[in-house]
C-alpha cells in the first residue's frame, strides 16, 4: 500500500491507472475507520484493479459548535486496517494541501438538505459536496463507495454527480446491521445494556412501517405508527420519524407504485442519537 499526502502525486497515480484502462474504486472517509468503512473497502476491493481510500477530516463540514478538534483521529491503526483489507493507495493530505488560502469557490447545495438531519446542520452538506468534488478531481475515480446509513449524504453526492456531469458511477452500500437488525455504529457503545436491548426496535419499526404503508396506511398514520413502536420498546426520545421520497428527499402525500421512498428515524438515548433508514421501492399490497 502506498501512502499519498500530495494532491499531484495521487493524481499521476490515478491517470496511469486509468490511462491503462484500470477501474478505479474510491472510498472516502474521515479516518478512524470501523466496521461500516470495511465493508465498503471491502466491495470497492472485489468490484476494481485499484482501490484507493481517502482520510481527510474535513474542516468545512463542521459546524461552529461541532468540535472539529475533538474528532476522533487514530491513523497509525487506520493504515493497518487499511493494509489488511488490500487497499493500494491510501490517500491522506492535510488541510493546506487540500484548501489553500485564496479558494475561490465553494459548492452551495440547494435542495435535499432542508430535511431530516440536514436541517439542524447548516452548511454541513456543502462542506461534504465541495471536498467530495475535490477528492473525485484528485483520485478520478470509476467507482466512489457510499454508505446508506447516511442515505441524505448518498441523496446530495447523488446530485452533484448528476449537475456536474460527473463520470464516476456512485455505488451505495446497504447499511450493515448486528443480527438483531441494529444498524453497526461506532455510537451504539454509548448504549447502556438495556438501551441495547431495546434499540433493534428501531429497525423493528421501520421494517413494520413499511409494510403498513404498503398495506395501504396513510403516509402520517404510517409515521404514527413507527413512532408509537419505538416509543413503546425502548426509552429513547425521537427527534425525527419522516418518510420522503428517494433521492430528491420531497414530501410524499400519496406513494406511486414502483416509487423510491425513504422512512427514517432519529432517536436519543441516554448517551447516543441513533439514526437509521431503510429505502425502498413502494409496491402497494406487498407485505
Ligand atoms: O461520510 C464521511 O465520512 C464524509 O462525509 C466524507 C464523505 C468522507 C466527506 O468528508
Amino acid at each position: 500500500m502506498k501512502i499519498i499526502n500530495l494532491i499531484s502525486d495521487m493524481q499521476k497515480e490515478s491517470l496511469a491507472a486509468r490511462l491503462a484502462k484500470k477501474t478505479v474504486g474510491f472510498v472516502p472517509t474521515m479516518g478512524f475507520l470501523h466496521e461500516g468503512h470495511a465493508t465498503l473497502i471491502e466491495q470497492a476491493r472485489k468490484e476494481n484493479d485499484i482501490v484507493v481510500l481517502s482520510i481527510f477530516v474535513n474542516p468545512l463540514q463542521f459546524g461552529q459548535n461541532e468540535d472539529f478538534d475533538a474528532y476522533p483521529r487514530d491513523i497509525a491503526r487506520d493504515e493497518k486496517i487499511a493494509r489488511e483489507l488490500g487497499v493500494d493507495y491510501l490517500f491522506y493530505p492535510t488541510i493546506e494541501e487540500m484548501y489553500k488560502e485564496d479558494r475561490t469557490t465553494l459548492i452551495t447545495v440547494e435542495k435535499r438538505v432542508d430535511v431530516l438531519c440536514g436541517k439542524k446542520r447548516p452548511g454541513h452538506f456543502d462542506g461534504v459536496a465541495t471536498v467530495v468534488m475535490k477528492l473525485f478531481q484528485i483520485v478520478m475515480p470509476t467507482q466512489a463507495y457510499f454508505g446508506m446509513k447516511d442515505a441524505q449524504q448518498v441523496a446530495v453526492i447523488e446530485g452533484l454527480i448528476s449537475d456536474y456531469h460527473l463520470t464516476v458511477q456512485l455505488v451505495r452500500v446497504n447499511t450493515i446491521r448486528e443480527e438483531d437488525g441494529l444498524a453497526k455504529s461506532s455510537r451504539n457503545v454509548y448504549l447502556t445494556p438495556k438501551e441495547r436491548e431495546e434499540a433493534p426496535a428501531i429497525h423493528q419499526a421501520l421494517q413494520l412501517g413499511k409494510s403498513r404503508l404498503e398495506q395501504g396506511a396513510s403516509i402520517s398514520e404510517t409515521k404514527e405508527f413507527v413512532e408509537n413502536y419505538i416509543k413503546e420498546h425502548t426509552a429513547s426520545e425521537i427527534d425525527y420519524v419522516e418518510i420522503y421520497s428517494y433521492p430528491n428527499l420531497k414530501e410524499v402525500k400519496e406513494p406511486r407504485d414502483g416509487e423510491s421512498l425513504i422512512l427514517a428515524v432519529a432517536a436519543k438515548f441516554s448517551r447516543a442519537r441513533l439514526i437509521d433508514n431503510i429505502v425502498f421501492s413502494y409496491t402497494k399490497g406487498e407485505n
